[in-house]
């Protein structure tokens, strides 16, 4: 038979009760204490981190700000006589270019869905400064009777547009169609601007020279167009959708300005860079990396800056079909340079809106 050890009595039965009890609160501490241990390793570790984060925000600070801040644009241009329209001018990038062109003295009108919001921030462009001509007119691009009727009173009441800024843009928001069954990010920000585009142009001939910028993004570089599901009805991902409509306006701006060649009408692209605005409203995880790296960030003025440089800058008179960040050119995706591409979604576009521009 195997030897089996027999079983010790237990504690108890023959350590007295006083002994006993500080025997188990000491085992109790021992075993509090080595877990404790690593848990306040790491909160020390925790405190340590932030606190060096905390320090160096503090040291360089100023010096990321600066960074982040990107170019300014530096020409002096007076816009005394000329007129200028933005698209989605209430709020963000929109709102600052147009404070900054109503202080060089342009007439600008703010093109806005929400009438009220497009006030209030008239008003405080106007506070800033009493001379502003700034004024809102009503605009949904996620309409194209709105599109066309803004057009048409546009038409009857303003004898000359010199600047264009098609700047009005959503991003990630979910699966959403505009009035017209169009998916929203190419609907609102392709579609719509390709339709009122075509509707101005003639006036924008008429008062050349002038200027017509379209508000891209770095994104474009992820999107393509896709062809056969344009309104991602086969599958839908907001983060693509987005993409896509960015590419197309780039796509967008190169085709205009080959066709407009001749024309004294010019037109490029803008990225703005990454800035601290609420288009990230649908996307809650965006909307928390933005409130965190906010000081890596453009403020939307900052942001304004590349669209103010292309509307002004007396450099650029007859640059046309380039794409600008910081004030500068910047790269294209070699699928925002491919003609066919431009042909092809120029032709879509016209088909889906039922105009013809040639
Ligand atoms: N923020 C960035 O980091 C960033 C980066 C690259 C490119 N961009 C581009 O910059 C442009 C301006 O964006 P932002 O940052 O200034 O964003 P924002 O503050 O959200 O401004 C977007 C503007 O577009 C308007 N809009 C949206 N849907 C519209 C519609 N159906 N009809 C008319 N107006 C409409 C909005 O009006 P409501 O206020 O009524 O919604 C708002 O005035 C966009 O084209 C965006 O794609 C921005």
């Amino acid at each position: 038979m195997p030897f089996a050890a027999p079983p010790s009595p237990p504690l108890r039965s023959f350590l007295p009760r006083h002994q006993l009890f500080f025997l188990l609160q000491n085992q109790r501490l021992l075993a509090r204490q080595s877990t404790n241990l690593p848990r306040t390793m790491l909160l020390v570790f925790i405190i340590a981190g932030l606190g060096a984060v905390t320090l160096l925000v503090v040291l360089f600070g100023p010096h990321i700000r600066n960074f982040a801040a990107g170019a300014v644009c530096k020409s002096p241009a007076c816009l005394d006589g000329k007129t200028v329209l933005i698209t989605g001018a209430n709020t963000g990038i929109g709102k600052e270019t147009a404070r900054d062109l109503a202080i060089r003295g342009a007439r600008v009108i703010m093109a806005c869905r929400d009438v009220a919001k497009g006030e209030e921030a008239a008003a405080s462009i106007r506070a800033a400064y009493s001379k502003a001509q700034v004024e809102v007119r009503e605009l949904d691009l996620a309409d194209t009777c709105s599109i066309r009727s803004f057009a048409q009173e546009f038409l009857r009441d303003v004898d000359r547009l010199h600047i264009l800024i098609n700047n009005a843009g959503v991003m990630m928001c979910p699966y959403t169609k505009t009035i017209d069954g169009f998916e929203m990010h190419i609907g609102v920000n392709h579609l719509g601007h390709f339709l009122l585009t075509s509707l101005l142009v003639g006036l924008m001939k008429r008062s050349a020279p002038a200027r017509i910028v379209v508000v891209s993004s770095l994104a474009h570089n992820f999107g393509w167009v896709r062809f056969h599901d344009l309104h991602s009805q086969g599958s839908y991902n907001s983060g693509l959708a987005y993409c896509q409509s960015k590419l197309a306006n780039v796509i967008f701006a190169r085709e205009l300005a080959r066709r407009l060649k001749g024309t004294n009408v010019t037109v490029n692209s803008v990225h703005p860079g990454t800035v601290n605005s609420d288009l990230t409203r649908h996307s809650t995880l965006m909307t928390i990396f933005m409130t965190v790296f906010s000081m890596w960030l453009k403020t939307p003025r900052e942001g304004a800056q590349t669209s103010i440089y292309c509307a002004v800058a007396e450099e650029l008179h007859s640059v046309s079909g380039k794409h600008f960040s910081d004030c500068a050119p910047a790269f294209v995706a070699p699928q925002g340079r491919s003609e066919e591409t431009a042909r092809r979604l120029w032709d879509v576009s016209c088909e889906l809106l039922g105009i013809e521009w040639h």
